[in-house]
């Protein structure tokens, strides 16, 4: 792929943010993921790609947009399978919570897994832990092994989980280890890329979650040097017919990175809504200017770049629908300090 793709890769997760940001806070999360959603897909019209959907909102029968099989791009350059949550982390921007992101990996065609819209079991680490652990071993051990590996005590890590009442088991197991727990509301993408970043303070992610987000994790893992281990959890014989159908034989076998997201070339971009570890959420600046921190990775170079842009905003109102597309776009070129 074309590594002018980052570039308009992260255009396209800055205008899903700024639209979605609008409504951080106003409790009306369909909102939120609508304005995002018509915002990414307006914006993929210009990125050079024959893309098709594989993770996107839902089938085609019931997602008005950005549906699983939609063809999106202009229509040029190579073929990509395209993996996008325009708002991850929906609850959150809708109670003005930490965390939110909008995210999108783009990979050579047949790369990423079409995951199925079930939940998923995952462990995801960052580069210095990557082929040490297993997602099979009881938690004890894993963070045992993750203090040996990092030379650090037990005591003092971190390991993120989604606060949920089927994590009872494992939050109860990681208290009797000892780590410190970081529970989330929501965002396990958030969650598992923050183990990639030790500023974050975060050393592992593990738990349960949407099997779309962990293709995305996994994307964003791959590009760090990091690793996510997962297994699809099919409830019944509906779900698992369907991963037999999507290509995953046994539904339940172990999935490593690379079956997520294959071995080929894979760029993946977010941006923050609301503040999160490794993001900035969207912000107003003075002078009708919004600012928005991105995150663009590609796995063929390893290249990390963190993106802050300004956007001109429409001078007379900061309102939902107010972010133009072709302003977002060319204030990314006038004013993004790359780093
Ligand atoms: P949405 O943005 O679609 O609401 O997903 C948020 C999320 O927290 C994901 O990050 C996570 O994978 C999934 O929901 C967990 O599902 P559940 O809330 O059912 O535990």
């Amino acid at each position: 792929m074309d590594r002018q793709l980052s570039l308009e890769c992260v255009r396209v997760t800055e205008a899903a943010a700024l639209a979605s940001a609008q409504w951080v806070g106003r409790g009306r999360s369909d909102e939120a993921d609508d304005a995002a959603t018509r915002m990414m897909r307006s914006m993929f019209a210009s990125v050079p790609i024959q893309g098709t959907v594989v993770i996107g909102e839902g089938e085609m029968d019931e997602a008005p947009m950005l549906a699983i099989g939609e063809s999106v791009g202009s229509g040029e350059g190579s073929e990509a399978d395209v993996a996008v949550d325009p708002v991850e982390g929906t609850e959150l921007v809708a109670k003005g919570l930490n965390g939110a992101l909008s995210v999108i990996a783009i990979a050579d065609r047949g790369q990423l897994l079409h995951a199925p819209d079930m939940y998923m079991r995952k462990l995801a680490c960052g580069p210095r832990l990557r082929g040490h652990l297993h997602l099979d071993d009881p938690l004890e051990w894993t963070v045992r092994k993750t203090a040996t590996v990092l030379g650090r005590d037990v005591s003092e890590l971190t390991v993120s989980i989604l606060d949920r009442e089927r994590h009872a088991a494992e939050i109860a197991a990681l208290r009797r280890a000892g780590v410190r727990l970081k529970l989330l509301e929501a965002g396990d993408v958030a969650g598992a890329l923050a183990t990639a970043f030790s500023e974050s303070g975060v050393d592992l992610y593990v738990g349960s979650g949407g099997a779309p987000e962990g293709v995305l994790a996994a994307a964003a893992l791959r590009c760090m040097g990091g690793e996510m281990q997962a297994r699809l959890m099919p409830a019944g014989e509906d779900e698992w017919n369907r991963c037999l159908a999507m290509g995953v034989h046994p539904p339940d076998r172990l999935l490593h990175t690379e079956d997520l997201c294959g071995r080929g070339d894979v760029i993946f971009a977010a941006t923050g809504i609301t503040p999160g570890d490794v993001l900035q959420g969207v912000r107003n600046t003075s002078g009708n200017y919004a600012e928005t921190h991105s995150l663009v990775l590609r796995s063929k170079t390893g290249t990390l770049r963190f993106v802050r842009t300004l956007h001109a905003m429409d001078p007379c109102s900061l309102q939902p629908d107010a972010v133009i597309p072709e302003v977002a776009s060319a204030s990314a070129d006038r004013r993004s300090d790359v780093i």
